[in-house]
């Protein structure tokens, strides 16, 4: 097998292998953030992506993906049906992914899922120690992989050993409850550098380290994109540093001031009616997304008569999300309880007030949503970043339009022009959605947007990822 000098290993792939009503399979774009950010960015560096392609027992030989571009050999790791059960959809996202989103659902701590997650964390490790060249740099993603660095640097010391990690980096009270504490710290601190979105992860991490794995840590404050700090175990150190992550804003500049996804864009609003004002969510469907409490602020501003159910129209598009996980199926069921009955009781014939759509849809389909919208609605309980919040001020071809931003995603710490909401408030969320509707045009409205623009401008993905290659390149440690 030809090795490469840059390996990323996710979970995922970025493209799901999917089988057709004709009963032929092929290769569809991946849901998620962390797939929409480094797609792009791998594309321009080349190199080889190490992932599982999303459905048991595929094993097809290294490929490439037209769309995911001719320089990135897409590897699979072969996952069978009970290792996606226990490690996927058992480990990461029963008990890791509500662990670490402030135990929005309660997490589920089962030993035999933790050793079929321990097996499949090896065999990703084995796998990216096969397709990196002598001292290439391999780039470890997300919570579903925390196992990798030690594994991979055991086999291959040589290699230069980067963690990133897309969701929120919990607090240390709550990340001490999982039994597998100390496996997970010393994991991570396989790698040469360990980023997170925000510098608060960055310091959790860093205190859980002495405390769990008694190392040697400096107490350097940690910035938001600022030098790491470090942490000294075993004759080695790890850098732990803050790096937010972004989207391709050029790119979706470009797509937003297209033409065609203006046309397409004030086709969308006659479709809806031409109402007065367009609110607009885009999640992939999960618990910690906040939908609920959007569609019940939106309720209480219809039924007081702060918002005209005759003018005003919400669009909830929702990707379908680990449907086999209970909490998820029950969130669906809420979702769609709450849609049923905000339609039930204002909407009139033809004029729905809640128009839901439950699948992905194209970025071409996307943009022109994203400008058609007055008002983009992010309300997240808990979010390590949220990439629909900046897309949707990246898009934009002016500084029209306005946020509802929830405070408790990392986007808020970069995006502070937003109408910031804590989700939980269902009266703060409502108020801030109005007085959002009515700043539209206003000067105020419109110096909100520009400045998030700006900041999504400079700091685009691309830079991302420098940053984050820099760092791990940087001085040997
Ligand atoms: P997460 O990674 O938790 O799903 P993010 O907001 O960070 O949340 O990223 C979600 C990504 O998935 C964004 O790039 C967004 O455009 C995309 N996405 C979300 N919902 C949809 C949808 N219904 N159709 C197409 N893309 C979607
Ligand atoms: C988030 C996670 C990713 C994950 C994605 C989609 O973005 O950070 O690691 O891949 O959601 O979730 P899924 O379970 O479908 O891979």
């Amino acid at each position: 097998m030809s090795t490469v000098d840059l390996v990323v290993v996710a979970n995922r792939l970025p493209v799901d292998l999917v089988t057709g009503d004709d009963g032929v399979g092929r290769w569809q774009a991946a849901p998620g953030g962390l797939v929409t950010a480094l797609a792009p960015a791998l594309r321009d560096r080349g190199g080889a992506w190490v992932g599982w392609p999303g459905v048991p027992d595929a094993a097809p030989e290294p490929f490439t993906d037209p769309e995911v571009g001719d320089d990135v050999v897409l590897h699979s790791v072969a996952l069978d049906a009970e290792e996606i059960a226990a490690h996927y959809e058992g480990v990461a996202n029963a008990t890791l992914w509500p662990l670490y989103h402030d135990l929005i659902a309660a997490p589920v701590y089962d030993r035999d899922w933790w050793e079929t997650h321990r097996r499949v964390n090896a065999r990703f490790a084995h796998a990216a120690a096969e397709v990196a060249a002598p001292g290439a740099t391999v780039w470890v993603q997300d919570y579903q992989l925390q196992l990798v660095p030690r594994m991979l640097r055991e086999r291959r010391p040589d290699l230069r050993i980067g963690f990133f990690l897309h969701i929120p980096f919990p607090p240390v009270e709550l990340f001490q409850q999982l039994p597998w504490r100390t496996e997970v710290v010393q994991g991570l601190l396989g790698a040469d550098l360990v980023g997170f979105h925000t510098p608060g992860g960055a310091r959790n991490f860093r205190w859980l380290a002495r405390r769990l794995c008694g190392a040697d840590v400096d107490d350097s404050p940690i910035g938001l994109r600022e030098a790491p700090g470090e942490v000294r175990l075993d004759g080695r150190t790890t850098r732990v540093g803050a790096f937010p992550i972004s989207v391709d804003s050029w790119a979706l500049a470009e797509r937003g001031a297209d033409a065609t996804t203006a046309e397409r864009a004030a086709e969308v609003r006659a479709g809806l009616g031409d109402p007065g004002t367009v609110l607009l969510g885009v999640d992939r469907l999960d618990y910690t997304k906040g939908i609920q409490a959007r569609l019940e602020a939106y309720g209480d501003l219809l039924a007081d008569g702060r918002l005209d159910p005759a003018s005003t129209v919400l669009v909830q598009v929702a990707t379908p999300s680990r449907e086999r996980v209970d909490a998820y199926r029950r969130t669906r069921e809420e979702v769609e309880r709450i849609v049923g009955r905000l339609n039930g009781d204002h909407a009139d014939l033809g004029r729905p007030v809640v128009h839901y759509l439950h699948r992905p849809l194209p970025p071409e389909e996307l943009a022109p949503l994203y400008l058609a919208a007055d008002v983009m609605l992010v309300t997240p309980l808990r979010d390590g970043m949220n990439l629909v919040a900046k897309e949707y001020v990246a898009t934009r071809p002016d500084d029209s339009g306005a946020l509802v931003l929830s405070e408790f995603t990392g986007a808020a710490e970069e995006l502070t022009e937003a109408w910031t909401v804590n989700p939980h408030d269902v009266d703060g969320v409502s108020a801030a959605i109005a007085d959002a509707a009515a700043s539209g045009g206003t000067d105020d409205g419109r110096a909100r947007m520009a400045a998030m623009r700006t900041q999504v401008r400079e700091h685009d993905v691309a830079r991302w990822v420098e940053a984050f290659l820099d760092a791990l390149a940087g001085p040997d440690v």
